[in-house]
């Protein structure tokens, strides 16, 4: 058994050997598209989002997607903001678009998200009763699901439900169907989705759990309660998403997460890793050293789960530099672009993406615990 920092010190020279190795690279290397599911000695699906101007405009970043990846979730899209700009109105374009791309690729498309606090149209702010709640939130999973069945297998059902820390408790994050229907609106949107499609697998995604920020460790156990909570009601979930927004500022609390993973893995629960890139803004400028860090942040990452549990994918938030969320709220104060994915603005490897093919080509658990 390694000690702590002698883990860190061997994932610090694996990345070096893997950094190195990342300019012979080839696409014979990422292995094969459509793998359904990584059992054992089988290859973990890698995927991204995608936005929906570069998916249709850009070859070269469809080429990436169709080199690399097996699972795309659209990145906004099946969100209400996206899919209905009205009461009435369904928008179904741009998912039906990433569904198209996905199935003439032998990709699958994974659903990002039926029930969040954020990305609300404004129309939702004339929902005034639980009763109204209730319809709208039935009529959309009724819908959504219904519309996507067989073909969307994995849905993030209820996104970021555990609410920011204030003091030292963690609980339930504010929203308009916490509002109105209370924190049964959990136990809803999962038993609706699953009505609609039992063959679906179904996750709480949540961000946040990983760092050594103070707020992590208390997100961390206010999941795992109510985990536990919605199995003990006999909600059907299935498993817990693990964003992986990594502030790159902080390290990652591996025994926290290892130790989180296991609990989840005890309860009889998938984990995928479904929105890692590491925030970059407040890391040293010169791009090989933050490229460094970004892949030892996703290492320890990747690391302190997988010793746990092979997660069912792993999933970036973004493929390329050149098409990221991350400038948008953290922007670089020196003016030189973020770096927070496994390839770069030019569509070449990054050291991250060494990390991120090199634990999905994991056929066992990490062994550094
Ligand atoms: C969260 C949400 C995503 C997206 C990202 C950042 O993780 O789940 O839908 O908004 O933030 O863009």
């Amino acid at each position: 058994m390694l000690s702590r920092r002698q883990a860190i010190t061997r994932g610090a020279s694996l990345i070096a050997a893997l950094t190195g190795s990342a300019s012979g690279f080839s696409d014979a290397e990422a292995g094969p598209n459509n793998i359904a599911a990584p059992g054992p000695g089988r290859r973990i699906p890698y995927g991204t989002c995608v936005p929906w101007g570069p998916l249709e405009k850009d070859p070269d970043f469809r080429g990436l997607l169709k080199t690399h990846c097996q699972q795309l979730t659209p990145e906004g899209g099946l969100i209400w903001i996206d899919l209905r700009p009205t009461r009435d109105q369904f928008n179904f374009d741009f998912p039906d678009a990433v569904l198209a791309f996905a199935e003439a690729n032998g990709i699958t498309m994974r659903g990002h998200t039926l029930a969040w606090y954020g990305g609300m149209p404004t129309w939702t702010k004339e929902i005034s009763s639980a009763a109204e709640a209730e319809r709208e939130l039935a009529t959309h999973i009724e819908r959504v699901v219904a519309r996507y069945r067989g073909k969307i297998k994995t849905w993030h059902v209820v996104n970021e439900p555990i609410d920011e820390v204030k003091g030292k408790a963690a609980g339930l994050r504010p929203s308009i169907w916490l509002q109105y229907l209370g924190d049964r609106y959990i136990d809803t949107a999962f038993r609706l989705a699953h009505q609609v499609d039992p063959s679906a697998e179904l996750l709480l995604n949540e961000y946040n759990i990983e760092s050594t920020d103070q707020s992590s460790a208390p997100r961390r156990q206010a999941l795992l309660t109510l985990v536990r909570e919605l199995l003990a009601r006999g909600v059907p979930v299935h498993g817990v998403g693990l964003q992986g927004h990594i502030p790159g500022k902080y390290q990652i609390d591996g025994d926290g997460l290892h130790n989180f993973v296991s609990e989840i893995r005890s309860l009889g629960l998938s984990v995928h890793v479904t929105e890692l890139d590491v925030i970059d803004d407040d890391l040293p400028g010169p791009p090989s050293v933050r490229d460094a860090i970004v892949a030892s942040r996703a290492y320890d990452f990747l690391d302190a789960i997988f010793a746990a549990e092979r997660p069912s994918a792993v999933i970036t938030w973004g493929i390329t530099d050149r098409y990221t969320w991350v400038p948008t709220w953290h922007k670089r104060r020196d003016g030189l672009i973020n770096r927070p994915l496994p390839f770069d603005e030019y569509y070449r490897p990054k050291p991250m993406w060494s990390v991120v093919d090199y634990f999905c080509q994991k056929t066992g658990l990490a062994a550094s615990r």
